[in-house]
């Protein structure tokens, strides 16, 4: 799992330009929508993961848990102009090291722009930064363009 995660994402880069979202490599990619994917590793158990993000969600008034549970925290993220983000942090334990693999999600409730200035990524990465979880033993950040439309261009 590790090693295909790997070969399938590559460190965010910027590129310039009209871009268009490759359909069908990535199970459920929504090709006509603002989307976000992240791939973190940590060198740190799953449940102590859980734990940082569940608390930095509770922690931020501009998120709303919608579920818990080991291997899936869903929340709802409202950003300033009213508009409805579903952010998803799925947990799978590293086989190979005692650590952690983390995938962040996060798409528009409902459509509105092809472009999200970096909405989605940041939804993800403010949990991420807030909890402290990029501080953490082995942490790396794998996205792309592709896998988060705005990933370059964000400043969160
Ligand atoms: C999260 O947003 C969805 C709409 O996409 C809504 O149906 C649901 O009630 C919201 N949940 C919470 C806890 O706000
Ligand atoms: C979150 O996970 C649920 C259950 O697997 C799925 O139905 C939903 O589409 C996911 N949402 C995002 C934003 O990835």
């Amino acid at each position: 799992m590790a090693m295909r995660t790997f070969a399938v994402v590559v460190l965010c880069a910027v590129f310039l330009g009209v871009r268009i979202i490759a359909g069908g490599k990535e199970d459920n990619v929504p090709t006509t929508n603002a989307y976000c994917k992240i791939v973190w590793l940590l060198g740190i158990p799953c449940e102590q993961v859980n734990v940082a993000i569940v608390t930095q969600i509770k922690d931020m008034a501009s998120y709303k848990l919608v579920s818990l549970a080991p291997k899936l925290i869903q929340a709802n993220h409202t950003s300033g102009f009213g508009q409805l983000e579903r952010v998803n942090f799925t947990m799978i334990p590293t086989s190979m090291i005692l650590g952690c693999h983390l995938q962040g999600t996060s798409v528009p409730a409902v459509w509105f722009s092809l472009f999200d200035n970096g909405a989605n990524y940041c939804n993800l990465r403010n949990v991420i930064k807030g909890s402290g979880l990029d501080k953490a033993p082995g942490f790396l950040e794998f996205t792309n363009e592709w896998l988060c439309l705005g990933c370059g261009q964000s400043a969160c």
